[in-house]
């Protein structure tokens, strides 16, 4: 019989590029989203790269009633992965107690569930916010975490906590967190991919909707940075290869090879691009050219951050294989396909 898998969160950006990788992986797909942020039309786009329609349940999981009897009418999955969230750094500065009710809710109820009907492994979506202003580089998963500056980037910090603290008493319960650097790209049929909604905050999305035409220039956010352009520095990381990063980490909790309950991993590639490196890498792997101007510094970011990504390699086995190029160029043809198709 097939294992079967929980995907919360599985109509969104990375939900649903995972979703892909587990079906292509052979397991049985159970996505439970409220569509608060993604469109049902992404059950199709599953079902067209995977030739499986995974079951979908429309949920809110802050609703626990509901959010009960879904996982009694599941509770024969071995594992969840926990996408659902609110992910909007600056909306959670001015809407803190939706971002604090909505992602802590869910990560309860669902823990709540899964030590109910003895579902035993769990990963977690984490963020290296966790890791605040960092002190020195790469960061390491070891490197100190701190109160991270959006009430978004905190319900990842309490989440973990949350986790670990369960993690020491519950019987046989393992969990993974895997720690994001900044997922861009796109799957490469060009049928899934981020949709924001409103003015993107993010710099990918912002450079395709800048590329379309349906904004005027990216501001590229300071240019006085101590860095080798003056440009801020992040890891990119293409979404396929971070929703493989998911299968490797339930894999290890599934052959028990997890050292410890309650696991971290920071995923990225260990390599930091510029804001100009990204939009190089565009404008070579899509011959367009974009619009831009400088402006001040976006108030919170941070200079530089990268990753190590040593122990993800180490213990998961996992290693990123797309490039930047491979990231911009998806990015393009996702924003290509969905609007002109
Ligand atoms: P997304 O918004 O595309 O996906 C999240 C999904 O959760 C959406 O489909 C939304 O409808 C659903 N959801 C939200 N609240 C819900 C609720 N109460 N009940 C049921 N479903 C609910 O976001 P994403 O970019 O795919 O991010 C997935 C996860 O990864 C999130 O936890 C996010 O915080 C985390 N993360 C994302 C990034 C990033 O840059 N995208 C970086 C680090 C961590
Ligand atoms: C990347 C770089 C900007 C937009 C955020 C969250 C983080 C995580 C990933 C969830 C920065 C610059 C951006 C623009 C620009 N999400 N930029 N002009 O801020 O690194 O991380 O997403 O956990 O928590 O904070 O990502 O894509 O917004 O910015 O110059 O219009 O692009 O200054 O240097 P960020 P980003």
């Amino acid at each position: 019989m097939k294992s079967k898998i929980i995907i919360t969160g599985g109509t969104g950006y990375i939900g649903s590029h995972t979703a892909v990788e587990f079906i292509n992986e052979g397991l049985e797909v159970v996505i439970v989203d409220n569509l608060s942020n993604s469109d049902i039309s992404v059950l199709d786009r599953i079902q067209s790269i995977t030739d499986v329609a995974p079951t979908f349940e429309n949920i809110d999981l802050t609703d626990r009633v509901k959010t009960t009897s879904f996982f009694e009418r599941h509770k024969d999955a071995s594992g969840v992965i926990n996408f659902a969230a609110f992910k909007a750094v600056g909306e959670s500065v001015q809407l803190p107690l939706q971002y604090y009710h909505n992602n802590l809710n869910i990560l309860l109820n669902v823990m709540d569930c899964m030590d109910r009907f003895e579902i035993r492994n769990l990963i977690f979506s984490s963020s290296a916010t966790v890791y605040g202003l960092p002190d020195s580089f790469p960061l390491t998963e070891n490197s100190k975490t701190k109160k991270p500056t959006s009430p978004y980037g905190n319900t990842k910090k309490i989440g973990e906590e949350v986790i670990e603290d369960f993690s020491k008493v519950a019987k046989n319960f393992k969990a993974i967190s895997l720690r994001y650097f900044n997922p861009i790209g796109a799957h490469s049929s060009g049928d899934l991919g981020e949709t924001p909604t409103g003015v993107p905050n993010n710099l990918m999305p912002f450079i395709t909707q800048t590329a379309l035409g349906k904004r005027e220039e990216l501001k590229i956010f300071g240019k006085d940075y101590d860095t080798i352009d003056g440009t801020a520095i992040r890891d990119y990381i293409h979404v396929v290869d971070l929703a493989k990063a998911h299968v490797m980490a339930f894999q290890r909790l599934m052959k028990n090879e997890a050292k410890e309950n309650f696991e971290i991993f920071n995923i990225g590639t260990g390599i930091g691009y510029s804001v100009l490196d990204v939009i190089a890498s565009f404008e070579k792997t899509t011959k367009q050219k974009l619009n831009y101007s400088f402006v001040d510094r976006r108030s919170g970011d941070v200079p530089v951050l990268y990753a190590s990504t040593a122990k993800a390699k180490k213990e998961l086995g996992w290693n990123p294989k797309l490039t930047l190029d491979d990231m911009t160029k998806s990015s393009w043809e996702w924003e290509v396909k969905k609007n002109i198709l």
